[in-house]
């Protein structure tokens, strides 16, 4: 499907990280408005933008083999953020939001939030050279490291946001259309606080 480029990310912002730390708590109600282009492009790039030749990103990855893949979903779809292009690219089209939050096990943050950011992972990549138990622990490191980037993103741009772990991974999968070997490890509602 169709891909979208994100606008630059900013490098500067009006709070500096211990304000930003400070200020971070869990935030579950929202406003419906949707987020701007701009936000969303700042959130993806916390979660996993690159900031470097190499290609390294916003957050760190054992081995440098980047496991996570990281999933908009708001009221128009589901887009898969392509970290290379800085840009989206549509998976799905329509509302998944109901359903993700039946697969939250109901949490009303996951369907009211106009921005849902999906921590997905492809073990593998990781598990290849670390083996399976290692690899395992490495990939859900990783998943922490780029979920606390976006949940101080968030306050950064005066947004709220929660992390949600308690959902069924396999109706989590099932709703995001994810291939075999992709599982989802986060779900991070996202908007104004209410
Ligand atoms: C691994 C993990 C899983 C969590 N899962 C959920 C969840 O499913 N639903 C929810 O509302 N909050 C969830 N939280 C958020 C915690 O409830 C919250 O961080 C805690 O109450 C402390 O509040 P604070 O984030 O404002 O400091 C989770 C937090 C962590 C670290």
């Amino acid at each position: 499907m169709e891909i979208i480029a994100l606008p630059s990310p900013r490098t500067e912002g009006p709070l500096t990280l211990e304000e930003t730390l400070r200020a971070r708590r869990s935030v579950r109600e929202f406003a419906p408005d949707p987020l701007t282009q701009d936000e969303i492009g700042q959130l993806l790039w916390a979660a996993q933008g690159i900031t470097d030749p190499r290609g390294f990103r916003t957050a760190p990855s054992a081995g440098a083999l980047f496991p996570l893949e990281v999933y908009a979903v708001t009221g128009d779809g589901v887009f898969h953020y392509l970290p290379a292009e800085h840009a989206l690219r549509q998976v799905l089209a329509g509302d998944v939001r109901p359903q993700l939050q039946a697969a939250a096990l109901g949490q009303e943050s996951v369907g009211e939030a106009p921005l849902v950011l999906v921590i997905a992972a492809v073990p593998t990549r990781t598990q290849a050279r670390y083996g399976e138990e290692r690899g395992l622990r490495y990939v859900d490191m990783e998943v922490g490291h780029a979920a606390q980037n976006v949940l101080l993103q968030a306050v950064a741009l005066g947004l709220g946001s929660v992390p949600i772990g308690a959902f069924s991974d396999a109706r989590a999968a099932a709703v995001l259309g994810l291939a075999e070997g992709e599982i989802v490890r986060y779900m991070l509602p996202v908007g104004r606080p209410r």
